[in-house]
């Protein structure tokens, strides 16, 4: 993508599904057995793609087209997934939950994604084996085999999301009562819960830290919605911010984006919020402000990046502790080209405001890294070429109409 910096970004932009909740809810649909589940606001991606051609491999048909998805599982399943899909996205590994749940089996060999330091899914796994589950790892893949799962109390060493979603369920073909302790809170937990409840499962607890599942024979058909992206939302407010401009993203509960929207006022900006439409602005700099990334409700690891660019143009100087993934600070070399100044210390970034960013030629590594550089670009002076956008395609869909409808001068080569 070829970005030509310096336009403030105006306007307003929809908000799309949330990718992070439309994942885990369609690995779900394993868990049917003859019975349809039916989805609306999927976003286009490449990721809800993957999932797709995964869920496919497994047996089940899944249609999609317009944002609407219906996804048909028959009696019988495939309990291997292929390396190939695997590897090309972590999430894959919330297929492991369900369909042990469900055949009784699971292959998976080790998932991908983002490149974030070592992420290991230990928490899924020692879990499932609390409910009674045999795991090997074995040449680069989980074996996985239960009779029968049972309802334990499992309380995990960190609140996971990846780990909360795939041992819910795996709960919910379960026998007995499955108590999630220091469960994630995110709100794709909540949909996720939300989803279970409609296919009849008994979910209580989503939101709060102890989630309590009770097991069902057999999941019912369902239909449901998919709750707007957050992280996509604050990212195009970040964009109108940096550029000076004012963007307004429209079909957002703000509760969802809370720590973003008050950590973008600490520094300067004014957010007005309309029922589910809100409005971000910022006529001068931002003011340096200290960020810690958290679990939810904290301030999200998926939207550092885009603020830490931000930040890089703000006064004085930003610490940024990113306390979740790692290697989640790699992006910063590729900011520093651009002329940020930044130190990192460990997991902290220390970066002190600049008053330009030079366009030049840079290099997605991953998902976020690669918005925050399409970020800096609309700020930088001169022409801003993003490299490796394959990344960017797993979590926007529309990003390059939705930036140009805004007044974002960009074009996409290849
Ligand atoms: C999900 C999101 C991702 C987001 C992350 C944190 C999806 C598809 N992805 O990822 O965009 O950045 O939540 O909000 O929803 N960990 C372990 N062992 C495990 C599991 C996790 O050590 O078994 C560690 C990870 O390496 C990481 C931390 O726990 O350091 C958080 O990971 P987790 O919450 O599981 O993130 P994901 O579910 O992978």
């Amino acid at each position: 993508m070829i970005i030509r910096g310096g336009t403030s970004l105006c306007g307003m932009v929809d908000v799309q599904g949330a990718k992070n909740a439309a994942l885990p809810v369609m690995a779900a649909s394993i868990l049917l057995k003859g019975k349809k589940l039916t989805l609306k606001r999927v976003p286009d991606l490449y990721d809800i793609h993957t999932m797709s051609d995964l869920l496919r491999h497994i047996g089940i048909t899944v249609k999609f087209k317009n944002n609407f998805m219906e996804i048909d599982v028959p009696d019988e399943l495939n309990w291997d997934a292929p390396a190939e899909l695997v590897r090309k996205m972590r999430a894959s590994s919330l297929v492991l939950g369900p369909l042990l749940a469900r055949c009784g089996k699971a292959i998976l060999p080790l998932p991908g994604g983002c490149v974030l330091g070592s992420r290991p899914i230990d928490f899924h796994l020692k879990g499932l084996t609390k409910m009674g589950a045999e795991i090997d790892l074995n040449r680069g893949s989980v074996y996985a085999s239960a009779g029968k799962l049972k309802g334990e109390r499992i309380i995990l060493d960190y609140p996971s999301v990846g780990a909360t979603e795939n041992l819910m369920m795996a709960a919910a073909l379960a026998h007995g009562v499955t108590f999630i302790e220091n469960a994630a809170l995110e709100p794709e937990i909540v949909n996720l819960a939300n989803v279970l409840r409609l296919m009849g499962i008994p979910v209580k607890g989503d939101g709060t830290p102890t989630i309590r599942i009770t097991g069902v024979p057999e999941a019912n058909s369902a239909e449901a919605e998919v709750i707007p992206d957050r992280i996509e939302a604050a990212t195009y407010l970040i964009a109108g911010i940096i550029t000076k401009g004012s963007v307004t993203v429209r079909g957002i509960d703000s509760g969802l984006i809370d720590a973003i929207l008050l950590k973008l006022e600490e520094a300067g900006a004014s957010i007005e919020i309309m029922l589910d439409e809100v409005t971000a602005k910022c006529a001068g700099p931002l003011n340096g402000v200290p960020v810690k990334t958290m679990p939810y409700p904290g301030f999200p690891t998926d939207s550092q990046p885009q603020l830490m660019a931000a930040l890089s143009l703000a006064l004085g100087t930003s610490v940024i502790n990113e306390s979740v993934f790692d290697s989640r600070l790699l992006h910063i070399n590729e900011f520093k080209k651009m002329g940020a100044k930044i130190e990192l210390q460990d997991s902290t970034a220390i970066v002190t405001g600049v008053s330009k960013l030079i366009g030049t030629e840079v290099r997605a590594s991953n998902l976020r890294a690669g918005a925050a550089l399409i970020i800096m670009g609309l700020a930088a002076e001169g022409e801003t070429v993003v490299n490796d956008l394959c990344h960017v395609w797993r979590g926007y869909e529309g990003l390059p109409e939705k930036l140009r409808s805004l007044g974002a001068n960009i074009e996409l080569l290849d």
